[in-house]
């Protein structure tokens, strides 16, 4: 039992399809409690309904487009548990319309949005929930995509956002070091999620996926949730600020 005794958030569970659900089951099979949040009420249902599967998970609400959910989640958490072992940011979040066509025509808004949720939450979170993961040897994990590096038809601004988020792992890393506290991503491949719904033409870009990567199958969300244990968990102790690849090996493909 790798997390025997540890307590953990995740956020950014929706439904069963989630990669955060993926996450949340491989820790909790690991021994970890968990602290989950869900964006809004009607997501809240689904959270309810998976949650009996679990250990005895806390439920909360957080959108992490208010700094005033944030600081109340913090609190809560100081609360009812005390500390927090790890922290499981799989959120992000771009409006539909600028997640196809061309990059060039982003709204200012729809910028601002994008990298707000989807990068600047890991900050703002993190610095939340830091004086709870103090000094326990502790350990953030996000979530990001090839379409940051390499241009990703349709990925447009969530690949800008993305990039922001892979500096920022770097940033924190550095930042948190000192208080005991690792901080990597995830590279994912495309998996079918309400999410990644909204990028067009996603259906085709897990089908070439699957033709293309050198394992030949698409990526699975308990192989990400594996993955996510591994830099959770004290096996990965030496190692932050990096960004692995959980992608069957698509990335290191040329033409
Ligand atoms: N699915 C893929 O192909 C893929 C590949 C690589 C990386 N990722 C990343 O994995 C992470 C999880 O996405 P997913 O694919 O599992 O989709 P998902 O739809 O299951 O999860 C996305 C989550 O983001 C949450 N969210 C959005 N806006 C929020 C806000 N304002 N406050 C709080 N929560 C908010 C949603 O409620 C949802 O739970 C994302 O960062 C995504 O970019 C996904």
């Amino acid at each position: 039992m790798l997390l025997e005794g540890k307590t953990g958030l995740v956020m950014g569970v929706a439904n069963k399809r989630s990669i955060a659900w993926g996450i949340a089951n491989a820790v909790n099979k690991a021994g970890a409690r968990l602290v989950l949040t869900y964006q809004n009420e009607r997501l809240g249902e689904n959270v309810q309904e998976l949650a009996p599967s679990l250990n005895n998970p806390l439920l909360m609400q957080c959108d992490v487009g208010s700094d005033e959910q944030i600081q109340k989640l913090a609190a809560r958490i100081g609360e009812e548990v005390g500390h927090l072992d790890f922290f499981v940011h799989a959120l992000a979040f771009a409006p539909r319309e600028a997640l196809e066509g061309m990059y060039a025509d982003t709204k200012r808004e729809d910028f601002k949005t994008a990298l707000d949720i989807s990068a600047y939450s890991l900050v703002t979170v993190s610095k939340a929930i830091l004086p709870l993961m103090k000094a326990r040897n502790g350990a953030i994990v996000t979530l990001t995509y090839l379409g940051s590096e390499r241009v990703v038809h349709n990925y447009n601004v969530m690949g800008v956002a993305k990039a922001a988020l892979e500096a920022s792992v770097r940033y924190l890393a550095n930042d948190l070091g000192p208080h005991g506290v690792r901080v990597n991503a995830i590279s994912a491949g495309p998996i079918k999620t309400l999410a990644s719904s909204a990028v067009g033409g996603i259906s085709n870009m897990i089908k070439l996926h699957s033709e293309r990567a050198p394992l030949r199958k698409p990526v699975e969300i308990d192989e990400v949730g594996d993955a996510a244990l591994f830099l959770v968990s004290p096996l990965s102790r030496g190692i932050t600020g990096e960004v692995i690849f959980v992608d069957g090996g698509y990335h290191i493909l040329g033409v």
